[in-house]
């Protein structure tokens, strides 16, 4: 069967993390991204502005015994106060499912966290984006992410694009950024 998008979205990061590695999840929700990347990295920020991301996470990850986790309750546009270098970061757009449907990721905010997730990764890093984007303002915030992306240096970035073609109803899809490696010499 063919691969989801969510799916696609973690084994291209996966491909990436070592176990002394940094990763971010720029939108926490109900932590299973959280939870995906503790188990394979050293150390994980997470992101949410809802107080009840940081409860649900937080109890996540306490089942599962990982402690390794730094949960701040602020935008994922101040990411780059809080962490340094990362060798992966994902985000989830759209709203919480469990929550107030109307507290979404919204354009302004979600392209400077995309910059900033940029800006502190590492060389071979990757960032994954899944983008949901039937709900109100949806596809505003989608066609501003993608003309960003697509503007991303080619010689720094590669920019990939993951998505059904012939799905109805807005089908999610995941957009992929890996950050080339320097050559020298
Ligand atoms: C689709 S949900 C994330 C689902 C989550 N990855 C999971 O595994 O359950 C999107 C989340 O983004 C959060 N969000 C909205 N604006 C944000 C912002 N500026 N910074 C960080 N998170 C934000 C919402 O509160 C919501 O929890």
């Amino acid at each position: 069967m063919v691969q989801r998008p969510l799916d696609m979205a973690h084994e291209f990061l996966a491909q990436v993390i070592g176990p002394e590695d940094t990763t971010v999840d720029a939108t926490m929700g109900n932590g299973h991204d959280t939870l995906f990347l503790a188990q394979l990295s050293g150390q994980v920020h997470a992101f949410d502005i809802q107080e009840k991301a940081l409860v649900q996470t937080q109890q996540r990850l306490e089942q599962s015994g990982q402690h390794h986790v730094q949960l701040h309750l602020i935008g994922h546009e101040h990411l780059a106060q809080y962490v340094e270098e990362a060798k992966a970061v994902i985000f989830n757009l759209g709203y919480l499912p469990s929550a107030d449907k109307n507290l979404v990721t919204l354009p302004e905010t979600t392209l400077a966290a995309v910059e900033a997730a940029c800006h502190i990764l590492l060389p071979g890093g990757r960032i994954a984006i899944m983008v949901y984007w039937g709900h109100p303002g949806g596809s505003e915030e989608k066609d501003a992410l993608l003309e960003f992306v697509q503007e991303l240096p080619q010689e720094i970035y590669t920019v990939l694009e993951y998505r059904t073609l012939n799905q109805r109803n807005c089908p999610p899809f995941l957009i992929m950024i890996e950050k080339k490696v320097e050559k020298h010499g």
